[in-house]
């Protein structure tokens, strides 16, 4: 129906003086044709489907892994099997806005379609393979207390407030659980340098910027370690 009406609505102009009313029909018409080229666009979006959507599924897992679990290279990739939906579109634009700073995913994202982010977030979240394990385990019994406890001294509060008792996330917060050791390390080290960079774009990462600066190095690698095992 709609297909029908768009290809109409572009055929069909045979030479005429320019009249007003000719002018009026020319910007009509080029009018139609914009409006049906982002219906045609919006229907492409959508239907990134099946095909498309396990080629970049495909290509996202050649850093972060086969089943999403992450890589723990020179430079930690992230794990994104089982996380939040919402965090991870809200991710993928902030590399896009420069609100965090990362040329390597700055170049994957601004790539990708809103509908392209959805379907991928989609599939991640399905995603359950077991942790990739390495942390120290010795750290993970004062790591579990700093989780659940938070730091009263340090004015630090429980991560589990947030990120919830088994460190799943919600919505914008994202999971922890089974996230790579030396990735969480770095991340909350470097907060004030990555995450919150477009001063005309404040975000979610102010909620969390008090928490990373009190931890000390010796708290971070111990809570890094605790998340890093949970499934
Ligand atoms: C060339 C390697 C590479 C490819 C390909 C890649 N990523 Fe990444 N991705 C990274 C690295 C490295 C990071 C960590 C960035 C940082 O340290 O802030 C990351 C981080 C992320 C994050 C943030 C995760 C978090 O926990 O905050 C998301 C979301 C993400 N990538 C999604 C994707 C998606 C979706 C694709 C496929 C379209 C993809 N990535 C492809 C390397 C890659
Ligand atoms: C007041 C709520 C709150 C508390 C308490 C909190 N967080 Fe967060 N955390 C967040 C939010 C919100 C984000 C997402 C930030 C963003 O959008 O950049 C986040 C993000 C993170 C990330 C980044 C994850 C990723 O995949 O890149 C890590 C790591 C993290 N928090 C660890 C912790 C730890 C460890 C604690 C406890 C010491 C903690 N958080 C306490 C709200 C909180």
């Amino acid at each position: 129906m709609r297909a029908t009406r768009c290809r109409n609505a572009t055929i069909g102009g045979e030479p005429e003086p320019p009249t007003m009313a000719a002018v009026g029909r020319v910007l009509r018409t080029a009018v139609v044709a914009l409006a049906c080229a982002g219906a045609v666009a919006r229907a492409e979006d959508k239907a990134a489907s099946s095909a498309s959507v396990q080629a970049k599924l495909s290509y996202c897992k050649d850093c972060h892994g086969a089943s999403a679990q992450g890589y723990p290279g020179f430079f930690p990739i992230p794990r994104l099997a089982g996380q939040q939906i919402v965090y991870v579109e809200n991710q993928l634009r902030a590399f896009i806005e420069h609100r965090r700073t990362n040329n390597v995913m700055f170049n994957v994202a601004h790539a990708l379609t809103p509908g392209m982010v959805s379907a991928l977030a989609a599939n991640f979240k399905e995603l359950n393979p077991a942790p990739v394990g390495g942390a120290p385990k010795q750290l993970v019994a004062q790591g579990r207390k700093i989780f659940e406890d938070g730091l009263p001294d340090a004015n630090i509060a429980a991560c589990a407030a947030c990120h919830g008792p088994e460190a799943t996330g919600s919505g914008d917060i994202p999971r922890l659980a089974g996230q790579l050791y030396p990735y969480v390390i770095k991340t909350l080290t470097n907060w004030g340098k990555e995450r919150g960079q477009n001063p005309a774009k404040p975000d979610t990462s102010a909620i969390m910027s008090p928490v990373a600066h009190s931890l000390s190095k010796a708290q971070i690698e111990e809570v890094a370690a605790f998340v890093s095992y949970l499934r």
